[in-house]
């Protein structure tokens, strides 16, 4: 396994549009083991293919306490969606930076598994959350883009000080 480069905000990559795996094999298997192990090192709640520069249509979660509950959506799609709740969020691509965003309450999602099989999921609260903001980022999307113009030019600039500072 091997820890992957985490992309950051305003990084123009991340508003790739990812494309839908066609075969669940050996090398998605792969990088899966290959986020998880990033996505805990970091550590985060949530990592999608996008972050890490691979534009394919995979997601990974574990909202759980003791780190032990990940879940693994290939080709996620919300086919159901009710509700409204707002809660801060962060993203390991945006550092620092946690604001409200507005999503649904609940969700339906279908995906596929590792083993190329599909499934369906319901999810609320933390999960649901998560879930949503990570099949946005396989849009080319990144959680700060709900927030104001004004608010999204100085997250810009904090990070790219912040980036300058680190070289
Ligand atoms: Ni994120």
């Amino acid at each position: 396994m091997a820890l992957l480069k985490i992309l950051h905000y305003p990084d123009k990559r991340l508003h790739t549009v990812a494309r839908p795996v066609e075969v669940v094999d050996d090398d998605i298997r792969r990088l899966a083991a290959d986020m998880a192990e990033t996505m805990y090192a970091a550590p985060g709640i949530g990592l999608a293919a996008t972050q890490v520069d691979r534009h394919i249509q995979m997601i990974l979660v574990d909202v759980s306490e003791k780190r032990n509950d990940l879940r693994v959506f290939i080709n996620p799609e919300i086919v159901e969606a009710e509700g409204e709740a707002v809660g801060e969020e962060g993203c390991l691509s945006v550092p620092g930076i946690y604001d409200k965003v507005k999503r649904a309450q609940r969700i339906r999602v279908r995906a596929l598994n590792l083993q190329g099989e599909p499934f369906e999921l319901e999810a609320e609260g933390l999960l649901g959350v998560c879930i949503q903001h990570e099949i946005d980022h396989l849009r080319g999307k990144v959680f700060v883009e709900y927030l104001s113009r004004l608010k999204q030019d100085r997250i810009k600039l904090k990070l790219k000080k912040q980036q300058r500072e680190t070289m």
